[in-house]
């Protein structure tokens, strides 16, 4: 039977990521696969996670968007597991943010990709979920968008449970449209109220960089 090791690689306990790891498992049990749920943060890290890693067939990484891209803790696992022989195992990626768009959390799922290229595994796909914080852990019917996305999730699940390509078109379906006058508004008041904080700690939001240099 094949091997599906889904891993969550948020650090907080009750997190949207691993909501999403429990959906995907709940899928794959349903269609009689053989899936775990491990935490990245569990049994000392990532390293704990390589052993595990060699003796699946499938791996899927449910992760938050830190920065734009997965947690430091994935890259660390990354360097870990190609360390380790690699061996052809097929890779799958999750990654959802705060950020209602995908394009901002895209280049985790690029990271995937790209790892796997170097190291002869197979990249089928991810998906790319917004607004993760509104779940929180919770669940997903919190969203305005749910019904799109818990239908996209389910197509999803099911490359994952054929091992089949999962493109963008899966989660692009699924995605929220944010109207592009109240994008702006919502991003004008962010960014007063990140200029706010760095004011109140005696920062000058339009001070120069200090990173700043004329040789890039
Ligand atoms: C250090 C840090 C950086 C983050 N960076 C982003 C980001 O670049 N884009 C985004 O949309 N959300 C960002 N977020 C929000 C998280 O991705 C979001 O809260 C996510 O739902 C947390 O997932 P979890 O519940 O699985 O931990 C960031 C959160 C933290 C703590």
């Amino acid at each position: 039977m094949r091997n599906y090791l889904i891993i969550n690689a948020s650090p907080r306990p009750k997190s949207t990521s691993l909501l999403l790891a429990n959906m995907c498992k709940a899928y794959l049990d349903e269609h009689e696969r053989q899936a775990t749920v491990v935490s990245m943060y569990q049994g000392g890290g990532p390293d704990g996670l390589i052993d595990a890693i060699m003796g699946a067939d499938v791996v899927v990484i449910s992760g938050p968007c830190y920065v734009n891209t997965y947690p430091a803790a994935v890259i660390k696992l990354l360097t870990e597991w190609e360390k380790r022989a690699c061996n052809g195992q097929i890779i799958y990626g999750m990654i959802q943010g705060g950020m209602p768009y995908s394009h901002t959390h895209k280049s985790g799922l690029n990271m995937l990709e790209l790892f796997a290229a170097k190291n002869g595994l197979s990249y089928k796909g991810g998906f790319i979920c917004g607004l993760g914080p509104l779940i929180n852990g919770g669940t997903i019917d919190k969203l305005p968008n749910s019904k799109a996305l818990r239908r996209q999730l389910t197509v999803f699940f099911a490359n994952i449970c054929n091992e089949a390509e999962s493109g963008a078109s899966v989660y692009e379906r699924a995605r929220m449209r944010v109207p592009a006058l109240l994008a702006r508004i919502l991003a004008n008041f962010m960014n007063r109220s990140i200029d706010k904080k760095y004011a109140a700690r005696g920062y000058d939001a339009c001070a120069e960089s200090p990173y700043k240099t004329d040789n890039i």
